[in-house]
């Protein structure tokens, strides 16, 4: 058996070194992460986001579509769902909108308002937008819906951040 005893003012010493390590780890580590963090998302490659959505199966019908990413926050980890609807125009273009709506940030869905099949519309306070996003006067939303960047991999659709619509 070790004879080898610690003292109070030793034990003292490496408990206060460690809670003091411990705690300035705490506080270095945010600051750290806040510095090298644009470092990390460059690496990340834009930050586009994988949908279960295969571009071929994209109509003239906005369809929504659910995609999941983990945040990485700190320490944490959390899996955040998001949603956006999805349609190619006229012009075969592919639109991806934000269903959160413009007025109180309400959930919208397409065609769900019978009086007005072909527009998206919001239950909360009865907002609507026409298909393109674009807020119908007279109803609570001030701005158009919110669009996600696009990309195409393998098949399938990527999407960015969502951002406000940009005039032409
Ligand atoms: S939150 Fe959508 S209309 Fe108010």
């Amino acid at each position: 058996m070790s004879k080898h005893r610690v003292s109070r003012r030793q034990f003292l010493s490496y408990t206060l070194t460690g809670v003091g390590g411990f705690m300035a780890a705490g506080m270095l580590m945010p600051m750290v992460r806040f510095a090298i963090d644009p470092v990390l998302k460059a690496k990340e490659g834009g930050d586009y986001i994988a949908t279960p959505l295969k571009v071929a199966d994209i109509t003239n019908e906005p369809q929504r579509v659910d995609f999941t990413y983990e945040q990485v926050d700190a320490w944490y980890t959390s899996e955040i769902t998001e949603t956006a609807w999805v349609y190619k125009d006229e012009q075969d273009k592919i639109v991806a909108l934000s269903p959160v709506c413009k007025h109180l940030g309400c959930t919208v869905g397409w065609a769900t308002d019978k009086e007005h099949p072909d527009q998206f519309f919001c239950p909360c306070h009865f907002g609507r937008y026409t298909k393109d996003g674009t807020n119908v006067p007279g109803t609570p939303p001030i701005a158009p819906l919110d669009v996600y960047p696009i990309q195409e991999k393998d098949g399938f659709l990527y999407l960015g951040k969502a951002e406000p619509r940009k005039e032409a």
